[in-house]
């Protein structure tokens, strides 16, 4: 969008049938909107069915619109589900396959679930942050799928989290003005 705020893109890290992600994502953008200080929007990596990374000539629509949406974003949110302690294959897909300097230099808050919080999941991807040159902010999120969810499956969030995730939101979009300013 071209209306001089920031532009925050919400990842869906999971591309799983049955996911809770989307549940997770649209609670945190109806958090976000209220704000009203950036363009927030929803990212659904499922939506550009992604090839496995260097399976393909890297030519087809879905990587190339895949490094445009990127591209076109000035910071991120990424929704990150624990799967064996670590984040899902189809996020790490995600990351390796857009061009890299579509990720450098930009803001990214991590908004995690899992049976720790997702607290793993989201360690690991901190580290892959430091390959892309994403600035990680401090503030995160983690939901537990022991209080946070019904069942393990419905999305059920406490209030406590608000505090947080607007902490972590007020973090990205600081650092991610800061940082158009390097690119
Ligand atoms: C293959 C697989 C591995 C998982 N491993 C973990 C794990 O190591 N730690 C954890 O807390 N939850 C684990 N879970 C539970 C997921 O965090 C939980 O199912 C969550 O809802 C997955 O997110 P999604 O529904 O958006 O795909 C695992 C789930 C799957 C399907």
């Amino acid at each position: 969008m071209t209306n001089g705020k920031l532009n925050i893109g919400i990842i869906l890290g999971s591309t799983r049938q049955g996911r809770v992600s989307p549940h997770v994502g649209e609670w945190v953008k109806g958090i976000a909107d209220k704000r009203g200080d950036a363009n927030y929007e929803i990212v659904d990596i499922d939506d550009f069915k992604l090839p496995f990374f260097g399976t393909t000539d890297g030519t087809e629509p879905g990587i190339v619109a895949w490094s445009e949406k990127v591209a076109s974003l000035d910071g991120f949110v990424f929704i990150v589900q624990e799967y064996n302690h670590s984040i899902t294959g189809a996020l790490k897909n995600a990351l390796d396959i857009a061009t890299r300097e579509a990720w450098n230099n930009k803001a990214a808050g991590i908004v995690s679930y899992g049976g720790a919080g997702g607290a793993r999941a989201a360690e690991h991807l901190r580290g892959i942050f430091g390959e892309l040159q994403i600035a990680g902010v401090k503030g995160h999120p983690t939901l537990s799928l022991f209080t946070d969810f019904e069942n393990f499956s419905t999305f059920k969030p406490g209030d406590v989290h608000l505090d947080t995730v607007n902490l972590m939101l007020d973090q990205v979009n600081a650092w991610s003005g800061a940082l158009k300013s390097l690119r």
